[in-house]
Parts: C-alpha cells; structure tokens; sequence
C-alpha cells in the first residue's frame, strides 16, 4: 500500500511543506477486447485525477478462469495480479455492460481477488465503479450488480451513479473528455474519490 505522509516538518528556521506522496489507484478495466470504449474511458479519468492520484493499470485478460482446485498454488497470474491490488491504496473499476450485467472477465477477476479464503484484497479498499456503452443506460445494471458483489466484499464504495453512455464525440482525438458538462461530472466524482482514499489511506491501521 501507498503512504499518505504529513506535510508539514518544522524545522528551527520555520515551517516547511515537504512533498505528499500521491495515494495509489490499481485501474481494471472490465473488458479484454483491444479497442475497448472502457479502456478509453478510464485513460480519460485517470488524467481528470492524475493531480491527486498515482494510477497504475492492472491486467486482468491474462487471468486463468478461476477454479478452486488451483488456489493451493495460485498460478504466477493471479499471484502478481493479487499484489498489484494489495499495495494500491484504491481500485478504480470502469466496465462494460454484457448481457445486462457484469463481464465473464471481469467477474473472473473478481472472485480471484477474493480467494483463497483469508485473501480477500477487496476487504476495506475505497472503490469508485463506473463505466461506459452506447446504450442508453450507460452500464447502470452492470455497475449495480457489482456494486453488490463488491460491497458484500468489503469495499468501501464511492457513492454516486457514473453511468456514462458513449457517443462518438465523448472523447477528443487526444483521449480527453471533450465534452464540458460530463468533464465537469467526471471531475466531481474523480475529487470526491481522491478525497476518500486518501483519507483511508491515512487511517489505514485502523481499517485492516
Ligand atoms: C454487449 N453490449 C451491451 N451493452 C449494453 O449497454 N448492455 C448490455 O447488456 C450489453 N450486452 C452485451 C453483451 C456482449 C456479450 C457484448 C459483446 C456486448 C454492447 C457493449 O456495450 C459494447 O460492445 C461496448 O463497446 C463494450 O465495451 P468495451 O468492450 O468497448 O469496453
């Protein structure tokens, strides 16, 4: 996990502001398919938050399709994908929408983090869940149903409804969002999750 140190040293010849580590984000984007609208769509917020936040992305298409007779020894996979999420002070889960609920991948991905039992890298962690299709919902059913999984997890999730539908022109030709009103949205909930973890990051003793 990252550190979230003081800011403030006094020295004898006053006050001085030493700089803040940046608390870290793990990123899974729940979609394997190359030119995912997801994978964009997360690219864009970690820039709307790269001013507070140290985000690093965490692959998830390379992960054996969970089966419990493995978990006596994890395959190399899961074990790297299990302490990219155990040392990131949050996860920043953006995805799609299949078939009205979450993707086979990133379900996958999910019950690994959870496993072996005693293992559970979700427990106490901040999340913020979004995510994007060009369907009028914009991933409401599929961000419901893992906000369930995940908060009976244990993680402390970002309040908020982030349904994102996407229209060709969301995003500029630099990956940024072009449009005003949703940057302004994006932006709102891109502060109020750097504001949470990093304040769970600070009290992080407490919570494990
Ligand atoms: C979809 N898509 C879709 N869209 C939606 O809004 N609700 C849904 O239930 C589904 N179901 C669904 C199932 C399957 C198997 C596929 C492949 C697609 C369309 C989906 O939103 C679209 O393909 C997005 O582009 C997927 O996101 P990525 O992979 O581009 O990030």
């Amino acid at each position: 996990m990252g550190t979230y140190l003081a800011s403030v040293i006094d020295f004898n010849q006053g006050t001085m502001t030493m700089p803040m580590a940046k608390p870290t984000v793990a990123v899974i984007v729940g979609s394997n398919r190359r030119d995912s609208l997801n994978r964009r769509l997360a690219h864009a917020l970690v820039r709307l938050g790269a001013d507070k936040l140290d985000a690093t992305f965490v692959r998830i298409d390379d992960l054996p399709m969970f089966n419990q007779d493995l978990e006596g020894n994890l395959p190399g996979e899961v074990v790297r994908y299990k302490a990219e999420l155990a040392r990131a002070d949050g996860v920043l889960i953006v995805t799609p929408e299949h078939d009205r609920s979450i993707p086979a991948v990133l379900k996958n991905a999910v019950d690994w983090g959870a496993r072996p039992y005693g293992k559970n890298v979700w427990a106490g962690k901040p999340g913020f869940i979004t995510g994007t299709s060009p369907g009028a919902i914009g991933t409401a059913l599929a961000q419901q149903h893992l906000r369930a999984v995940m908060t009976g997890l244990g993680m402390i999730l970002l309040g908020g409804e982030a349904y994102i539908t996407f229209k060709p022109d969301l995003l500029d030709a630099q990956g940024h969002i072009a449009d005003e009103t949703t940057k302004k949205f994006l932006q709102g909930f891109l502060d109020r999750f750097a504001a949470l973890v990093a304040t769970l990051a600070a009290k992080e003793p407490a919570l494990t």
